[in-house]
């Protein structure tokens, strides 16, 4: 049984092998590390696997699918939640095995949207550049004490629920939309329609994800409805903002602030080192130009714990697999 793990950094090979020491020892399972994306160029390097093993920006089309299935390829092993770069219709077409991990620390994501609005609010980012040449003047770092503020959690599933509590426990009022809201959030704060939430929320945070009907779901009309100078934080996909309509509401300064883990184009540029070439993307180099956007490359998840329990769901789901055993993480159409 061999699996090929694409988007493979040391990280991940680490808390793999690490899991499948522990678990998989008595199984003849190899692990074969690939740096690079799964892609329609990068499809041969699973030759010869039984599984591939995947994360956010690998691309699973249709057309990857059909090479993969043709290639002996049986399993689909995402090492995410989010399952929108697989065409799962395809997928079960070609009765390939998908499999994801369904919550790896949503307390990871939740405090990484609360390290985002904490820095962009008190400035910490630029006030660690300032001090460090010596500069000690406040002006330009001053900050609004979130305690009394609004806030608004688009998305009251396990990240949203963990971010609404420690908004709730900072002193906010915190507000939730959600056509299918957790029961667990009214103890937290109040469900509201998505235009009311918009209007009276100061810091707007995204945790909802990716479906055709979230699509640019922030968008001009949207950003027209929310308070003047609000924040809005996305740490859930790239694609639930339409970028170009943020960058407009930031210079027309009616939206306040930005703080992105995520960017609908991430896929070119996020995981990877760039620092020494041309980004030929103007949106995102438009973005990072306002010195109210704050920008982290999809670094919500990236904690000791979460990296542990991803390899062991990610590795629990391929024993599912082997052992013909109907998985509780299995990702099918309608999900
Ligand atoms: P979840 O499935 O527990 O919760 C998602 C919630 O969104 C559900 O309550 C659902 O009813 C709601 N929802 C669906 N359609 C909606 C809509 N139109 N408007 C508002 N809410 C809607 O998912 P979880 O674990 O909380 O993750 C949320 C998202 O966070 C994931 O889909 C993923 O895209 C993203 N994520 C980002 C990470 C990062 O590193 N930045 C890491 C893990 C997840």
């Amino acid at each position: 049984m061999q699996v090929t793990v694409f988007s493979a950094h040391p990280y991940d090979q680490n808390s793999l092998d690490t899991v499948a020491q522990e678990r998989l020892s008595h199984r003849q399972v190899t692990l074969v590390y690939q740096t690079a994306a799964l892609s329609r160029q990068t499809v041969p390097l699973a030759a010869g696997s039984d599984a591939v093993c995947v994360f956010v920006n690998d691309q699973l089309d249709a057309e990857v699918l059909e090479q993969l299935a043709a290639s002996g390829v049986k399993a689909v092993l995402l090492r995410c939640a989010g399952f929108n770069n697989v065409d799962i219709a395809a997928a079960e077409r070609l009765g390939l095995f998908v499999a994801r991990v369904p919550a790896y620390s949503p307390e990871a994501v939740a405090e990484h949207t609360l390290a985002l609005v904490m820095t962009l609010n008190r400035h910490t980012h630029r006030a660690y550049n300032r001090v460090r040449e010596g500069n000690f003047m406040l002006d330009g770092l001053l900050g609004a004490t979130l305690h009394g503020k609004t806030v608004g959690i688009i998305g009251t599933g396990k990240i949203g629920l963990a971010t609404a509590r420690i908004f709730k426990g900072l002193g906010c009022r915190v507000l939730g939309y959600d056509p299918f809201p957790a029961d667990a959030f009214r103890q937290l704060g109040e469900l509201v329609e998505l235009d009311r939430l918009l209007a009276e929320a100061h810091v707007v945070s995204l945790h909802c994800p990716l479906l055709d009907a979230t699509h640019h779901m922030i968008n001009a009309d949207s950003l027209a409805k929310m308070k003047k100078g609000a924040m809005l934080v996305n740490t859930s996909r790239g694609a639930l903002i339409d970028t170009r309509a943020v960058i407009s509401a930031l210079k027309h300064r009616h939206l306040g602030a930005l703080a992105i883990d995520v960017y609908e184009q991430e896929g070119p540029l996020f995981f990877q080192d760039r620092s020494a070439e041309f980004i030929d993307d103007d949106v995102f180099v438009r973005l990072m130009t306002f010195p109210n956007v704050l920008i982290t490359g999809h670094q919500g998840f990236f904690t000791h714990e979460a990296l542990r329990e991803i390899a062991e769901t990610t590795l629990g789901n391929l024993e599912d697999f082997l052992d013909g055993r109907e998985s509780p993480n299995a990702v099918r159409t309608g999900h």
